[in-house]
């Protein structure tokens, strides 16, 4: 027994060390919109940096120095690549030689709105295949809480080695904002929780390193909700305004308006817009996780259901909007030209996961309707088996029916749009300011 209390010690030491003196070779696997980043930084922050994707075109990219991920400008990571600091590869017996590694995998829903675990399920397996004494593991994907000691840990110590003796595991939400210019994953703090005290301490120090501020918590549990509050607590406010719109529709109320004014209340109040629909691989997402897992403990997330039926209908709301503003010009939805502009989740970034705009074109092209889109991001949209190619948007405008603006990125040139346009529903306020007969809004 003493032994072991020895072995481990000094396990713990030469972590420590190797990650004080930036010498530990960190691993993220998962190269995507989170993992590249948190790649990234640790590249920068002095250490060398594996990272392990399934996507062979990911790990070319990265290994020539090219960014897929708009929050990480080439000029970044080509100097990291050159000097070594960052590399990829899609095997994952790169883990045999790595200290630490941070799991950045995605974490979707099933259909029948179930966690889907697949991705953790088998990055996880490959990890415990080479997992070694002395190595830091840490979950970031967004998951349900007890995912880390429940469903990670067994797999792990399958291997025969033990949690807080011979490796360190926590989880740590991943809270990066794609596209936010002032909070990245450098000034964004990170909670970090671990299986045991020297898992989050080990856990802590290694953030240290790379992020400005961290935040150690007592459970991977206690860090698991952390990120579902945070994201949860959005869905349901965002729910609440797109029914304070419903509402304010009905009674010829600007909501906008109502919004602006009640957000000069310098306390107890905190504002949230309504909008086509909630998209994106987190909010509409990530509360589903929580409802999955009080479920079985026996409680149900009513805030939860209710934010998520009330978000879900405003693409068929905004479809309505759109068929009521035809009629009111005397034009029928079918047979008419329906002009989306922007179809990305939200403004100025190039993800379409989960995006309110590709439903509201589905259910425009159900009713009858001709679609075309714009986005400065987004080349390419599939919808129902039609494959649309981005058009420009001041000459859609002047050729459509109707202009829908589904996600207001900053490059449209709105003057432009409202000049040339007969009807224009705006779903974001990006017409705030301009007063005309031909703008319908939400
Ligand atoms: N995108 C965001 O804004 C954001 C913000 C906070 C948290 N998150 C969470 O972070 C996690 C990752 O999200 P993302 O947006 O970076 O996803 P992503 O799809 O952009 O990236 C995930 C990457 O993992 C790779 N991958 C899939 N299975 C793998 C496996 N078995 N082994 C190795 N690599 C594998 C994919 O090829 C992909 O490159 C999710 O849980 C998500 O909920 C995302």
């Amino acid at each position: 027994m003493e032994t072991v209390g020895i072995e481990s010690k000094t396990r713990v030491q030469q972590l420590e060390e190797k990650i004080r003196s930036r010498t530990a070779r960190v691993g993220i696997v998962g190269l995507g919109y989170v993992g590249l980043p948190l790649g990234v930084e640790f590249a920068r922050a002095g250490f060398t940096v594996t990272g392990i994707d399934v996507g062979e075109n990911k790990v070319a990219a990265v290994n020539s120095g090219e960014s897929y991920v708009l929050d990480v400008p080439v000029e970044t990571l080509r100097p990291l690549v050159k000097e070594r600091r960052l590399s990829a590869t899609t095997d994952f017996a790169a883990v045999a030689d790595l200290d630490t590694i941070n799991i950045c995998v995605p974490t979707p829903l099933r259909k029948t709105k179930d966690p889907d675990m697949s991705y953790i399920d088998a990055a996880c397996r490959e990890i415990a295949k080479y997992l070694h004494p002395g190595m830091l593991i840490i979950l970031e994907s967004t998951t349900y809480p007890g995912t880390t000691d429940e469903f990670v840990l067994p797999m792990l110590e399958k291997s025969g080695l033990k949690v807080g003796r011979d490796f360190f595991l926590c989880f740590s939400p991943e809270r990066v904002d794609p596209g936010n210019p002032k909070y990245q994953t450098k000034n964004i703090p990170k909670v970090v929780g671990g299986i045991t005290p020297e898992c989050t301490r080990i856990g802590s120090l290694l953030y240290e390193q790379a992020l400005e501020r961290v935040v150690p918590v007592s459970s991977t549990k206690v860090a698991e909700m952390v990120k579902l509050l945070e994201n949860t607590f959005r869905m349901i406010n965002i729910g609440l305004a797109n029914e304070m719109a419903l509402m304010c529709d009905r009674m010829g109320i600007n909501v906008w308006e109502v919004i602006d004014a009640a957000a000069t209340k310098p306390f107890g109040f905190m504002p949230f817009y309504p909008g086509p629909g909630l998209g994106g691989h987190c909010i509409p997402i990530d509360p589903f996780y929580l409802s999955w897992k009080t479920r079985q403990a026996g409680i149900e997330a009513r805030f939860i259901e209710l934010a998520g039926y009330i978000n879900g209908a405003m693409p068929m709301f905004v479809v309505d909007k759109v068929q009521n503003a035809l009629n009111d010009h005397t034009k029928p939805l079918r047979g008419s030209h329906v002009h989306i502009m922007g179809v990305a989740y939200k403004k100025d970034i190039d993800d379409l996961r989960e995006s309110p705009a590709l439903d509201i074109m589905h259910l425009l092209q159900k009713r009858g309707a001709r679609v075309s889109y714009s986005d400065p991001l987004i080349p390419r949209v599939s919808v129902d088996g039609l494959d649309l190619r981005a058009e420009d948007a001041v000459k859609m405008a002047a050729e459509a029916d109707c202009v829908v603006i589904v996600t207001d990125h900053s490059a449209f040139d709105y003057a432009a749009v409202v000049n040339q346009a007969r009807l224009i529903v705006d779903t974001r306020n990006a017409l705030k300011g301009y007063t005309s007969e031909k703008i319908v809004r939400l």
